[in-house]
């Protein structure tokens, strides 16, 4: 097992290794010792883990309630969020009570949110189940649900009080949902460490999914510990999300997040490429590295297509917007550019 422990307005350690779901009311019971717990997860985890993951919070005297809904990002919005704090009222989930997450980032944003405003807020725990909550949206306090004009347009930092990644519950991941989190393994590659990349390119991820699991969450940590509240060098970690997060809304959602994320991060560096801002090489091993692990690298939309939404991403301050642009791989760097040039900078990432 590997434990990061990160130092932020709270501090918490993130436990990495096989098996840890079976743990996980022994350790909720003596860090947090709450008498109750809202359990939230969503239709297809609660299926897999979800009547476990209950026996075993009820086996060490925490009354559990639970909360599912249907799986997807059409879920993660402020019906489901309401339906989820009705229930912890209803089933009188007290400020001394936690709310666990389990399942992948739209549960953990979601739950998240509703611990961080449920009676001004109570504490959560983490139980991330697919590798993308496990490298990026389980740590860190962000937590947010979608409105109808974009995603993540309502949430607030809320740090968890424990982060449990059970690598073998990877075992029952979805191909394309294992890929999405490669997507954001291969952004940290590329915002921070040329090495790491390579190391990608070499050994599978899933050959080493602990190592990289606890990789990526070091390299979270430092950007959360420095800019916890995102008004700094936490930007980074956006690196193809501005196009990436247009792209996931243009589709309705078909596209999943690491998918978008993926072209998004192949976008920009064509146009940086086309700007002499970095190497040719720097985007052929970025495309190569990206199909290996089966993700997506050209975009199916227009520019006027993903125009507005990615006008409405929260890293525009005014009339400019700030886009992550890859130097070489291993460093970034950010550009402030004015609105209207957004469309330009699409078409010379390959958006018709
Ligand atoms: N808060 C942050 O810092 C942050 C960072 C990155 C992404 N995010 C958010 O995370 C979300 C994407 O997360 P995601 O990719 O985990 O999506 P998700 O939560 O929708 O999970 C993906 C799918 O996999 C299924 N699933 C989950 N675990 C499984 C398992 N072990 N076995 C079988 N099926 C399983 C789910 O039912 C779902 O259908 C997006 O909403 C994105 O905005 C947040």
């Amino acid at each position: 097992m590997k434990k990061v422990h990160i130092d932020a307005s709270k501090s918490y350690d993130v436990l990495i290794g096989a098996g840890l779901m079976r743990e996980v009311g022994p350790r909720v019971k003596s860090l947090l010792d709450p008498a109750a717990c809202m359990l939230a997860a969503d239709d297809r985890v609660y299926e897999l883990y979800g009547e476990s993951v209950s026996r075993n919070l009820e086996n060490a005297k925490i009354r559990t309630v639970t909360f599912t809904f249907p799986h997807g990002e059409q879920s993660k919005n402020l019906t489901t969020y309401k339906a989820l704090l009705e229930t912890m009222c209803e089933r009188q989930i007290t400020r001394t009570d936690i709310v666990v997450a389990l399942g992948g980032g739209v549960t953990g944003d979601m739950a998240g949110f509703a611990a961080a405003s449920y009676q001004r807020g109570i504490r959560f725990v983490q139980v991330p189940t697919t590798l993308l909550a496990m490298v990026d949206s389980s740590v860190g306090g962000k937590t947010a649900v979608d409105l109808d004009g974009g995603k993540n347009m309502v949430g607030a930092f809320c740090q968890p009080s424990l982060v449990l990644c059970d690598t073998d519950t990877l075992e029952t991941l979805p191909p394309e949902e294992y890929a999405c989190g490669c997507a954001e393994v291969i952004k940290y590659a590329m915002i921070e460490s040329e090495d790491f990349f390579r190391n990608l390119e070499e050994k599978p991820i899933s050959e080493q999914a602990e190592e990289v699991i606890a990789t990526s969450v070091g390299m979270k940590r430092d950007y959360v510990t420095r800019d916890e509240f995102d008004t700094g060098d936490r930007i980074f970690l956006n690196f193809g999300h501005t196009f990436g997060h247009a792209i996931e809304a243009r589709s309705g959602f078909s596209i999943l997040h690491g998918q978008g994320v993926a072209m998004g991060m192949a976008a920009i560096t064509r146009a940086a490429v086309k700007r002499g801002l970095c190497a040719p090489e720097v985007e052929a091993r970025l495309t190569a590295l990206l199909k290996q692990y089966a993700l997506p690298t050209e975009v199916p939309y227009t520019a006027d297509e993903l125009i507005s939404a990615a006008l409405s991403d929260k890293k525009a301050r005014g009339e400019t917007i700030r886009l992550v642009v890859p130097e070489k791989i291993g460093r970034c760097r950010v550009e402030t550019i004015p609105k209207e040039s957004l469309k330009t900078w699409m078409r010379e990432g390959g958006i018709a």
